[in-house]
This record gives C-alpha cells, structure tokens and sequence, in this order.
C-alpha cells in the first residue's frame, strides 16, 4: 500500500467511528481524484448473487441499460457453491441445491443455454442422533400418508395468503388487515391445523435457515417454504438443475455474458446518492485502489445488515427499516472422516422427539445433519445454521463436537483421526431477514417497500422476498418494471 492509499485507509476509518457516534451522515472522506478510474452507467448493482445476477442480465441485455456490477467475491452465485471434487472428478453442490421451476426460471435456463432436468436424489438411509448428547434417537418419522395429509393442509389453509407473499410482499395487507395466521409462531400454527406430521420436512428442506423454528412466525416459515414448494412436495412442481449438475454453471453463463461490466473482488466503500444519480467509491480488494462509479440508478442487492450497509450513509427512514432486521447465519461444508457411513444421512433429531413429537427440533446454533453426498465419493455435507455471531470456527467446532461425541457414545465406530477433514466450506452469512410480529403490525412491510426508488436507490434480494433464486428472479421482474418507469 502506498502512503496516500494507507492514509486514506485511516481516514476512512475515522469517518465511519464518527458516524457511528453521531450518526450524523458524513462528508466524502475520499475525492474523485482518488479514484483511478470513472465508469459512467445507467444503474449500478451492488451484489451479483441470485437477485443481482439476474436484474444484471434483463437490464442489459432486454432494456439496453449500461451497468456496472460489483461483488466482494471473485465470482458470481452468492449462495451457490459447488465444489468441483477432484478425487472422484465429479461436482458436488453443498450450498443451493437445486432450482425451482417457479416464474422465469426455465425460460432463464433457456436463455442461458442451459440443459436441465430434475435434480437427483441421493437415496439414502436415516439414522436419527441427539447431536447433543451423540446418543441415538428412536425416532419415528410420520408415515408418507400422514405427512401428505398434513402437507395438503398446510397449502390449503396458506394459499389464500400467497397473493400477499409471492413474488415479494407488493401486495402485502395494511396491519389492521393482516391475517393473523401469518403471525403466528410456528408452533402455534402447527398445534392449531394440526400439521405436524409435516413440520420434520419443512424443517429438513429449507425451513431449517429460519432459525428458531418453533418461534418463527408462520409468514416467514412461508418464505423459507412457499406455496411452490409445497406443491412440489405433493407432486404438482419440479425442481431441477442443470445436466451438468453444476449449479454454478448459470452463473458461469452470466458471468461471461456480462464481461467487463462486472467489478469483482470489489467493495463499495464510500457513497454518495441522491435521486438523480450516485458515487461510489469502489475499491479493488487486491489492489487497494478506487475506480469511482456514477450511476443514474443505484440496485443493491446484498444482504442490508449494518455491516453491509455503512458505506451507503442510510438516512433516517431507510434506517428505521434496516434497523428492525434480525437475521440467521448458515453456513454449508464438505467433510470427510472414515467412521461417517456411507448411504446415510445421519440426522440431528433431539432426544425430546422420540418417538413421534415432530416439532423437537434443533435450536440455533445446530448441524442439521451428516448427509453423505453419494457419486461414490467420500464426501459428507454439513449444514449449520445459528444466531448471527456464528462465525467460521465456531460452526467448524459444533461439525466436529457433534461428530466427536457420536464416536464417544459408540454411535459411530472409532479410529482414524480426532477430527473431521474439511474438504470444502462456506459461509453463507445472514439469511432469513425478518421482522418481528410487533413491527409487522406497525406498518414494517409498508415501510420496507416504500423505500424502493427512495433517494434513487432500488433494492432486492433475500431481505425483500423469499430464499430461493426463482423467486427473486421473478421478484427482479416486477422491480425493474417500477425501477425504468
Ligand atoms: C445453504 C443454502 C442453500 C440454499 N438452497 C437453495 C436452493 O436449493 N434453491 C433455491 O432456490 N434457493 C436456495 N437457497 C436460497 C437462495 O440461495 C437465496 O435466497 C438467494 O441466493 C438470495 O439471493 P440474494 O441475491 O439475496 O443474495 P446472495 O445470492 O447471497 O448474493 C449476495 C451477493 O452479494 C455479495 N456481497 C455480499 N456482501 C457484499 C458487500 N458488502 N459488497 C459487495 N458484495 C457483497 C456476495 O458475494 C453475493 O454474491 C439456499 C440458501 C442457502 C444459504
Ligand atoms: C391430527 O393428525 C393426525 C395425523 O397426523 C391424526 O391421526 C389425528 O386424528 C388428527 N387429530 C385431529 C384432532 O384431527
Ligand atoms: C398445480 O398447481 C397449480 C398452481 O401452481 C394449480 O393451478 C393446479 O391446479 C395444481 N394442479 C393440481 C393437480 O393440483
Ligand atoms: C483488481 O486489480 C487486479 C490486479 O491489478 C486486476 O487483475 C483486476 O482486474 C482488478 N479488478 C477490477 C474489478 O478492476
Ligand atoms: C460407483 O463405482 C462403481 C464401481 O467402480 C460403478 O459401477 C458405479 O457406477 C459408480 N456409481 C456412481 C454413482 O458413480
């Protein structure tokens, strides 16, 4: 770093105590002529996973808009990971699974010249263990019948209901109106229709990453496990990936569609917007220096936690909103050790479950499960979720806690190393962003949403919609009608 660059370094850093004491919005610390370059754009995209990926593409290549993207990753796909496993020579994906076939997303396939069919399964046996404890659990899960059943109940009562939560909350009631189903903890909703035969696998699927499972409220249990996705589950729906079965393969394909236009590696650092265009500050994250983007338009498309959103100087009423959000932390490996069996899926059930109380599930922080990843490989995927201070080494202790105490129980066979070998690991960060029940009801939806076009700044992803690509590609469809209107 030279001199000036490390001065600057220090400076900034001084800025962002002071707005941290004052909370006032401070001036530019960095001068356009510290930036190396200018790009000049029509609209500037923080973030390029699955939401930011997508609105990159439509606006460039169906309205004609010039963009600039920026990402801190080296690549594009957010929460895709796949691991291209060099001992077997086949790809693994740990992180999203697979796509759903929900608004655009066989046409975006399409488009992309992606070939795709129904995603794999791997057949594989459960074993039931308190990974508290390492004990096994006699777990009973509910007959396919019942959980059907419970399943079909589920959609039946929420349907009614999906007008107001897909393909984003634009339709969502005023809080007088707001039905009161939807606030209520999961638990509750489930004792009340009586659909616990379902909750295991809403939990095992994606409903998991609420968190607090239990306590979540129902519409956010919705967003985590929608509508399409009970269908799917009751046979009306596909979900697929491509013949590769390399999920990253879609963002490979925008990726180099979008060439140049992409500033990866990079971070925001400093902003200035106002309705009727943008600065920032982008730094090169190897190089330590500045390329300054001034766009028309501003779409970001990261997760909105403070971290996150320092650079952009929020003001008053978009910090009103952003401050009321709570979020979990996932994070996905691959791990391997001798004594984890092949076929299975060893799965975190507490000892309260047995034999048959669906709703004892693990709490935050937790490992779901040791599912084995098939293709004759020894790859096992782990999948952690917890409160928002879970960081890496926290989550890889809990992996390897859970898998130590199996082996001292005797629930798995001993030998072989003390730990877990760690062939792969990401960190999802914060997902689930939501509300509380008593927010909601003050009006936080409304908010939320009133702040699109709000200081020239349009926002998407996970925060304003559901945890699933498609969705939010069918969410970006809608934003980018009222964003180039
Ligand atoms: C483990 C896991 C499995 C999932 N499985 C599925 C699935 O099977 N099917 C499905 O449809 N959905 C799945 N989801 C949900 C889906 O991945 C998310 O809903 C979706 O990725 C959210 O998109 P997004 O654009 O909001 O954020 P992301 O996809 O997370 O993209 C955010 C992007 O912003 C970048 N970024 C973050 N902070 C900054 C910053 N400060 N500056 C610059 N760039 C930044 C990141 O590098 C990332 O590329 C899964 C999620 C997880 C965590
Ligand atoms: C609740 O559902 C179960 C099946 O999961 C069924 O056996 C039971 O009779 C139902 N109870 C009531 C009160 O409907
Ligand atoms: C499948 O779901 C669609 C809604 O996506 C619905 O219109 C249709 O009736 C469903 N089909 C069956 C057989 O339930
Ligand atoms: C960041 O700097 C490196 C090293 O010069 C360069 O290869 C890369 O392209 C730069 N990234 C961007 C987004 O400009
Ligand atoms: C696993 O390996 C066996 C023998 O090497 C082979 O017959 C089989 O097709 C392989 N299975 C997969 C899923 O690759």
């Amino acid at each position: 770093m030279t001199t000036a660059a490390l001065w600057i370094a220090a400076s900034l850093l001084s800025a962002a105590s002071a707005v941290a004491a004052t909370s006032s919005p401070p001036s530019p610390v960095l001068p356009a002529s510290a930036a190396q370059h200018i790009i000049n754009v029509d609209v500037a995209i923080v973030g390029a996973g699955a939401s930011g990926a997508y609105a990159a593409i439509r606006l460039k290549e169906d309205f004609g808009k010039s963009i600039a993207v920026i990402d801190k990753s080296s690549r594009l796909g957010g929460h895709v990971s796949t691991f291209d496993d060099l001992s077997t020579g086949k790809p693994f994906d740990f992180g999203v699974n697979s796509y759903n076939d929900y608004g655009p997303a066989k046409d975006f396939f399409n488009r992309l010249g992606i070939s795709f069919s129904p995603a794999p399964r791997v057949a594989l046996t459960q074993r039931f263990v308190d990974f508290q404890t390492g004990r096994p659990v006699a777990y009973e899960p509910s007959s396919n019948q019942d959980r059907k059943a419970a399943l079909q109940k589920f959609l039946t009562v929420t349907e009614p209901y999906e007008k107001f939560l897909l393909p984003g909350y634009w339709n969502f009631p005023q809080p007088r109106d707001i039905p009161e189903d939807l606030f209520l903890p999961f638990a509750q909703f489930v004792n009340k229709y009586n659909i616990s035969a379902c909750a295991n696998q809403v939990f095992e699927v994606t409903g998991m990453g609420v968190g607090d499972f239990q306590n979540s409220l129902t519409m956010y249990v919705l967003s985590a496990f929608n509508q399409p996705m009970i269908r799917t589950f009751l046979g009306n729906g596909t979900i697929f990936t491509p013949n590769s079965r390399r999920n990253i393969e879609v963002y490979e394909k925008i990726q180099a569609r979008l060439g140049s236009d992409l500033l990866l590696g990079s971070t925001v650092v400093q902003s200035e917007r106002a309705n009727n265009g943008h600065s920032l500050w982008v730094e090169n994250g190897t190089t330590g220096r500045y390329t300054l983007v001034k766009a028309k338009k501003l779409l970001i498309a990261i997760q909105p936690t403070k971290q996150n959103m320092e650079p952009f100087n929020l003001d008053r009423t978009e910090k009103a909103v952003f401050d009321k959000l709570e979020q979990s932390v996932v994070h996905c490996g691959i791990v391997t050790h001798p004594s984890l069996p092949i076929d299975v899926s060893i799965v975190n059930i507490p000892a309260a479950g047995a034999p048959a109380n669906y709703m004892a599930l693990p709490k935050p922080n937790f490992n779901a499960r040791f599912d084995y990843m098939g293709g004759n490989s020894t790859n096992w995927r782990v999948l952690m979720v917890g409160k928002k201070d879970l960081n890496k080494d926290k989550a890889q202790g809990i992996a390897n806690k859970n898998f130590e105490d199996m082996v001292k129980r005797g629930t798995l066979s001993s030998g072989g190393p003390t730990n877990l070998e760690i062939k792969a690991w990401s960190e999802h960060g914060a997902v689930n962003m939501h509300a509380s029940a008593r927010e909601i009801r003050n009006g936080f939806i409304q908010r939320q949403y009133a702040l699109q076009g709000h200081k020239g700044t349009w926002w998407t992803g996970g925060a304003f919609s559901h945890q699933f690509q498609a969705v939010l590609w069918a969410f970006d469809d809608v934003l980018i009608t009222k964003m180039l209107a």
